[in-house]
């Protein structure tokens, strides 16, 4: 099975962790993306977003959340009371997805598979033994089934306060929408609205 785990050091931290990451190739998807974006933040950030995988400027800035999505998550979580600079950002999966029509057009997002979630999973479980984060806020659907398994629906549960063990750790959870959904939704300003409030609650649980 894919996996990343064989090339998860045990010791050495976060920037211990960023080196080995760059050399994974626990799953296929290193071959085709230009770069490893493993998290951003500080080790002691009380609060851990999850994205689904890095996007095209992600990919080619190696830092997650630097896109237009990322952008959009930035001005909701400060509106919401969380400071992002006090965050720390990831994703279930570390190497960016994509289709393309021919060389040189656009590179077109495409879903991580189970298999590549659950091979990455090692280094979502690494991160969240460092930071130890009072709240992860989960971003999305695919967040949600890397954290808590294929039977995870953001609609049901988004906006609410969780309790699952995750990776053998008790963890606290609010789930909401990915920033992307808000981007591609008929009515933007609803969705955004809704991104707002479920980040509220999450800026509660906090304060
Ligand atoms: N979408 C994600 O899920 N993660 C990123 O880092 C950027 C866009
Ligand atoms: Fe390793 Fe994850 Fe990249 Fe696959 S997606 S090669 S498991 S870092």
């Amino acid at each position: 099975a894919y996996t990343a785990e064989p090339f998860v050091p045990d010791r050495g931290g976060l920037p211990a962790l960023r080196r080995a990451a760059a050399e994974c190739r626990g799953c296929p998807l290193h071959r085709d993306a230009t770069q490893t974006v493993f998290g951003a933040g500080n080790k002691d950030a009380r609060v851990m977003l999850v994205g689904e995988q890095p996007g095209d400027q992600e990919d080619r800035q190696g830092k997650p959340f630097v896109g237009p999505a990322g952008r959009l998550l930035d001005r909701a979580l400060e509106e919401a009371g969380i400071d992002p600079s006090e965050a720390y950002v990831t994703n279930a999966v570390k190497h960016f997805k994509f289709t393309q029509a021919e060389p040189r057009k656009r590179r077109i997002h495409k879903a991580p598979t189970l298999r590549e979630m659950t091979a990455c999973g090692p280094w979502l479980a690494a991160e969240l033994a460092v930071v130890e984060p009072e709240l992860i806020v989960v971003l999305g659907a695919t967040a949600g089934k890397a954290l808590l398994g294929s039977s995870f629906r953001v609609t049901r549960v988004r906006g609410t306060v969780l309790e699952e063990d995750i990776h053998g750790r008790p963890e606290r959870l609010v789930p909401t929408v990915h920033p992307s959904s808000v981007l591609r939704a008929d009515d933007r300003e609803a969705a955004y609205r809704g991104l707002l409030s479920d980040l509220k609650v999450a800026a509660r649980v906090l304060a």
